[in-house]
């Protein structure tokens, strides 16, 4: 499908550019781990999409007409008024970020011990429902026909699930579409299914909508009866099926920060508020300036626009679909964001020496190039089962919006090309210290060097 960015470029950023030889002293100062290396010495960030994005002229001029009233602005009506007509729901509150939605959420619509269902949780709202004191079960379906719509919960086993804890003791949270674990899109048919269950065994369903709007052009574009519809009336006949939604406006609402809770229970409503005047802030700012909730509301209408999503989600499947053509292992099917399978670009390195981090380094050391790997260290795999997905040892690639160019891509796959001739040459990792997380740990190349060149 053929597509263009939507926009010409008006102010720009200068990109960072170091030696080879810079970027690996820099790297050995932060561990071997490029998610410690400091933003000014990273050429192209891909480590996530979420508050990353470029902003829009009508986003800044938005910004500078704010009120910045504690009480019902002008900025807060905006921003009310636009995600009432975006999903139908009768009730609405701002908040900082996505989770900030969860944490406040989550207790009020379950108590300890229940359990809490989905395609997948994100890896925080895994957190919130450990602190609240929830079980965290995901029923992720196999495969769907044709590969289309990979993040469907698997609504036969929750039926299941559902009929032994009983309605007192679950609700339903489905990622629209999934982050975790390759960025796959729901279809209109399994929310229609998963409504019907959750309505039958009265339990709540919400929708965890951080990239509801990829998702409504996933089913435009991969449902022959949504293909005349607009992405804005499929995400609103999306949000009917739901009791609750709750967004990160750092994605798909193409802003640096911000959400959302949208509802029709007055009850919720209430409750939510009463709990995040001491949290978040009083319930017609969340957390949020006037200006943060001016260009949320612009950013949440640029978001959904068809246009837009097809640059969005179409330029993304290309650098995908050009990694491939260079040799990189992507998992298919390509949805929101590119993964990589690490275990399978550098076959050479045995799962139990990282190879996701091993060709994270590279990549920053041959171009300046940040990713994210997801869990590798914890993912430490004796056995070496390169299909097995729990070693997959993935490498997520999640593209800024509005940021890079279609040459600024070319130029990421020529490193990933040169990355992928002289694999043999790079080294595995070990781990030096790991306290927490994929995040603060400190590794270095088995024998002292990267590449053996
Ligand atoms: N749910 C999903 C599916 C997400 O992807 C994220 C964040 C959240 C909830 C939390 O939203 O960041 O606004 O608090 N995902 C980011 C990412 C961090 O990099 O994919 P938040």
């Amino acid at each position: 499908m053929s597509f263009m960015e939507p926009f010409r470029i008006k102010m720009v950023e200068p990109l960072t550019s170091l030696t080879m030889e810079e970027r690996i002293k820099i790297l050995e100062h932060s561990g071997w781990n490029p998610f410690q290396v400091e933003g000014r010495h990273v050429t192209f960030d891909l480590a996530t999409d979420s508050g990353t994005g470029a902003l829009s002229q009508d986003q800044w001029a938005a910004m500078m007409q704010a009120d910045e009233g504690y009480f019902y602005s002008r900025s807060f009506k905006k921003l009310e008024k636009c995600v009432k007509s975006l999903t139908g729901f009768q009730f609405m509150l701002p908040a900082h970020q996505g989770r900030a939605v969860e944490h406040l959420l989550f207790p009020i619509l379950s108590k300890p011990g229940m359990t809490v269902f989905s395609n997948y949780l994100f890896p925080t709202t895994r957190g919130i429902a450990d602190l609240v004191g929830l079980h965290a079960v995901d029923v992720p379906c196999q495969g769907s026909p044709d590969n289309s719509f990979n993040g469907n919960i698997d609504c036969e086993r929750l039926k299941v699930e559902l009929e032994k804890v009983g309605p007192e003791g679950a609700m339903v949270v489905l990622a629209v579409a999934s982050t975790t674990p390759t960025g796959q899109p729901v279809s209109m048919a399994n929310i229609q299914d998963l409504s019907k269950i959750c309505s039958k065994f009265d339990v709540p369903l919400i929708m965890d909508g951080c990239r509801y709007a990829e998702n409504a052009y996933f089913i435009k574009t991969r449902d022959k009866e949504y293909k005349n519809m607009t992405c804005k009336h499929i995400a609103l006949k999306m949000f009917s099926y739901f009791d609750h939604v709750y967004v990160s406006a750092k994605k798909d609402g193409v802003y640096n920060t911000g959400g959302f809770l949208a509802t029709n229970s007055e009850d919720v409503y209430n409750k939510v508020s009463g709990r995040m005047f001491y949290t978040e802030g009083f319930q017609t700012y969340g957390g949020l300036t006037g200006r943060d909730m001016e260009a949320m509301t612009i950013g949440l209408l640029e978001g959904i626009d068809d246009k837009f999503l097809q640059y969005r989600v179409e330029s993304t499947r290309m650098f995908g679909d050009i990694l491939k053509e260079a040799g990189v292992h992507v998992i298919d099917p390509i949805g929101c964001g590119i993964y990589l399978n690490g275990a399978k670009c550098l076959p050479h390195i045995p799962t139990c020496e990282y190879p996701a981090f091993a060709l994270h380094c590279a990549l920053y050391v041959s171009g300046g190039i940040r990713c994210a790997q997801l869990g590798d260290i914890l993912k430490l795999d004796e056995s070496n089962e390169r299909e097995n997905p729990k070693s997959q040892h993935i490498l997520r690639i999640q593209i800024p919006r509005r940021v890079y160019t279609l040459s600024h891509m070319l130029h990421m796959r020529d490193i990933f090309k040169g990355i992928i001739e002289k694999r043999e040459t790079i080294s595995g990792m070990r781990v030096v210290d790991f306290t927490s997380s994929d995040y603060s740990a400190v590794l270095e190349p088995l024998n002292g060097k990267l590449f053996d060149e």
